[in-house]
């Protein structure tokens, strides 16, 4: 309790300077409320704008994935360089400490495996488990032009409602089945379709031809995803491109985790994603931290 004897006479009142009114820094998000904008702002660095997320959720629906065996072994000494970690609540609880500082999006969608059809998706994960691990952002998958769109598009918006009560922002996954095309067409229908439905932001692959065309038709941030393992060099040109064409950033899983030296990989797509640095000088810095690890 204060002492309300002797308390000093508040002048620090700063005539001559008005408050002001910040803008928030990423796309589309500045009419968000604060604990929405305070999540988005640990997910998204704010001095550059972007994102290096760590995606390890596969084994949600294909099981053990080649890297993923043991996530205590081959993941946990890369969760440092990761600005967020993408993953299932069963690997989050039995794995990750909870001391680690990096930020949490919780795949919440599930329900289909690699044997059945992908898209038959449901909402997995309750809110109230959202709020007890503190994360800060849910993952749903959606998948335009696939089987079960239309319930995979309403998993996703009723994330959007019940995230909107609680200040947890909704990532909308952009699912690609295995007849679908992968054009900027497609991607610019599935990504403005995902962001006018509610999506805080949305991942979603990239595409040589016109992707600036998706970035700037989606009014949230949109961050790549990373897709098969491709060469080093190949990964760090795709995730420069994508972020020189408006991405906030990447979600990369095995281009990383299945590298020959993950953290180096981790540490040059740092480079491109937070310092803008070229592919060739990435692969450079992957090289040298790679023979000296
Ligand atoms: C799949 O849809 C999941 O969201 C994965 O987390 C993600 O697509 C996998 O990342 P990557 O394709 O970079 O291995």
């Amino acid at each position: 309790m204060p002492d309300v004897e002797g308390i000093k006479e508040a002048k620090m009142f700063h005539f001559d300077k008005l408050q002001e009114t910040q803008g928030f820094f990423l796309k589309g998000s500045n009419s968000l409320d604060w604990g929405m904008k305070n999540r988005l702002s640990r997910i998204f660095n704010p001095a550059s704008g972007r994102t290096v997320m760590l995606a390890i959720d596969h084994g949600y629906f294909q099981g053990p994935t080649t890297g993923l065996e043991r996530v205590d072994i081959n993941i946990l000494p890369l969760a440092p360089y990761a600005d967020t970690l993408m993953l299932t609540r069963g690997i989050l609880r039995s794995v990750i400490p909870p001391s680690l500082s990096q930020s949490i999006v919780l795949r919440v969608s599930g329900g289909a495996s690699i044997l059945k059809e992908l898209s038959n998706e449901e909402i997995a994960v309750d809110i109230e488990e959202s709020i007890r691990l503190n994360v800060c952002a849910m993952a749903v998958q959606v998948f335009i032009g696939g089987e079960f769109e239309r319930q995979s598009v309403i998993n996703m918006t009723k994330m959007v409602d019940i995230g909107n009560r609680y200040g947890i922002p909704t990532l909308a996954v952009t699912a690609v089945g295995k007849d679908m095309a992968r054009d900027a067409k497609y991607f610019r229908l599935a990504c403005r379709i995902c962001a006018e439905l509610g999506a805080h932001y949305i991942k979603t692959y990239y595409v040589e031809k016109d992707f600036e065309t998706v970035t700037a038709s989606c009014p949230v941030p949109i961050v790549m995803a990373g897709g098969k393992k491709i060469p080093e060099i190949d990964a760090l040109t795709m995730a420069y491109n994508a972020v020189q064409k408006g991405a906030a950033g990447v979600d990369m899983g095995r281009n990383i985790f299945q590298s020959d030296a993950p953290i180096a990989m981790i540490k040059a797509v740092r480079a491109v994603v937070h310092d803008n640095e070229t592919p060739k000088k990435a692969f450079e810095l992957y090289k040298s931290l790679k023979k000296n690890k």
